[in-house]
């Protein structure tokens, strides 16, 4: 079994952390921020993520994972690091803010005494990897002992450790042939699997993140689009997407029309590529993402919109909103729709309750205009229109029955386009698909 370091321990350094002290290594994690660390050592992941706190505390118990504000404890304790820090948007540029890389890089070099191998996971512009590659040979009293592998991750929220357990793929960018072994050996367990191992150079493996990112992204924007059309023209976007996803060379995964997509990944990451395409003067190449993008957000505008077109106007009306996180089964607001949305219409002077079965309470650090309501069935006090906008499992099981009462208009529109129209329109609703006939969309 390896001695493992898991540098940062946001999303991703916590989920490796957990799951490769799970398969029997010893891990050390670190990070700078040390009520975090202090939290994750008692057995409390800051986030919410299906499966990770039960996956911590066990291996707490077994004596397998601890944590740690010290670089010096963290080189002591292992030879192999897993760089897991965060790059997210430049506050500046669209272009990736590559600062907690770099300072985890300078923190870790001069304690680099012994041969050891780094393994890069975040997503990073290509070229990153050759820079970390080179500066540490140069600032380590180990130097060219110090070897580095890139090996992007691919999970998602949500899925977190099913992902990290078992991920579609294991992706090495190397420049020693004889580091694959070391990582073949800590990845033993997927690799016995079905898992393929894809074994490559340093800019192919970052290029391989940010392209799955860039195409996943495509395909949803690709969808909303059609979705623009479906509604001007009657046509019916999900048999749409159905019907195309029945080819295999398409697939029907990713094609879900809506809101578009949002979090700490795909909006930064389709960004952070145009942003490095142009500094390589490739720009005109990948203007298409700009379209991605602009297509993405205007969905968001879209929703606002039907609920102008809706109310006749929002200012004053009361607006019942299901769903903050990006997404489900998970607490995660950053580049939400569903939070874009309801601040649009906050901003509209419409007034926003707004009910999420976990995010709440990341909503309530921003100090939003918006009413967080835990109650899901409090939240259509009085609503003038409900907005479906987080898929949450919860959402499909409402009563629209019971509902009806609370409510001063039966109207919603579903941002997600998976409520049930029968049972809905049977309890007398008006809905609104996004991209579907039957609906309001086209009004
Ligand atoms: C994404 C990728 O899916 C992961 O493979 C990757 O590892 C991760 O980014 C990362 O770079 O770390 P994640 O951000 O967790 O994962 O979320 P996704 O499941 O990709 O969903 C992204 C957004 O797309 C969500 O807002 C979701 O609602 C939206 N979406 C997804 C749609 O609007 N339509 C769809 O059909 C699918």
């Amino acid at each position: 079994m390896a001695r493992i370091s898991v540098i940062g321990t946001g999303y991703l350094g916590v989920t490796h952390a957990a799951c490769m002290a799970s398969l029997g290594h010893d891990v050390v994690a670190l990070d700078v921020d040390e009520a975090k660390v202090t939290s994750l050592a008692a057995g409390i992941v800051p986030f919410h993520e299906p499966g990770l706190p039960e996956l911590l505390q066990e291996s707490l118990a077994s004596g397998k994972i601890n944590f740690t504000t010290s670089w010096a404890d963290l080189a002591a304790q292992a030879d192999v690091h897993f760089l897991c820090v965060g790059t997210p948007q430049s506050p500046e540029s669209p272009a990736a803010d590559l600062s907690q890389i770099q300072s985890a890089i300078r923190s870790l070099a001069p304690l680099l005494t012994k041969p050891c191998l780094i393994v890069g996971k975040s997503t990073v512009p290509v070229g990153t990897a050759q820079w970390i590659s080179d500066y540490l040979v140069a600032n380590s009293p180990a130097g060219n002992d110090v070897h580095l592998v890139w090996n992007p991750e691919f999970l998602r929220e949500g899925f977190a450790v099913q992902d990290t357990l078992h991920p579609d793929r294991i992706v090495l960018g190397i420049k020693n042939e004889a580091d694959v072994s070391t990582l073949t050996d800590i990845y033993a367990t997927a690799l016995s699997g079905d898992t393929p191992l894809v074994v490559t150079d340093y800019a192919t493996a970052e290029l391989v993140k940010v392209a799955a990112n860039a195409f996943l992204a495509t395909k949803i924007s690709f969808i909303n689009a059609f979705a623009y059309l479906a509604d001007e023209v009657g046509a019916d976007v999900s048999t749409l997407a159905d019907a195309i996803g029945h080819d295999t060379r398409i697939g029907r995964r990713f094609l879900n029309a809506g809101i578009g997509f949002g979090g700490g990944c795909l909006p930064k990451d389709i960004r952070a590529l145009r942003a490095r395409a142009t500094e390589l003067g490739l720009s005109e190449h990948f203007e298409f993402l700009k379209n991605v993008d602009e297509v993405n957000k205007s969905r968001r505008d879209y929703v606002v919109e039907l609920a102008i077109r809706n109310l006749g106007s929002i200012a004053g009306k009361t607006i019942a909103i299901l769903g903050a996180a990006f997404k489900p089964d998970s607490d995660d607001i950053r580049d939400s729709p569903a939070l874009d949305i309801a601040l649009l219409l906050a901003k509209g002077g419409a007034n926003v309750r707004m009910h999420d079965p976990v995010a709440l309470p990341q909503v309530l650090t921003r100090n939003l205009p918006i009413l967080a309501i835990e109650n899901v069935e409090e939240v259509f006090d009085g609503a003038d229109l409900v907005l479906h906008l987080t898929e949450w499992k919860l959402y499909r099981e409402l009563d629209p029955q019971s509902i009806s009462k609370r409510v001063a208009n039966k109207v919603i529109i579903d941002g997600r386009n998976c409520l049930d129209l029968a049972l809905w329109s049977n309890a007398g609703w008006q809905v609104t698909y996004l991209g579907k006939p039957g609906s309001q969309a086209a009004l």
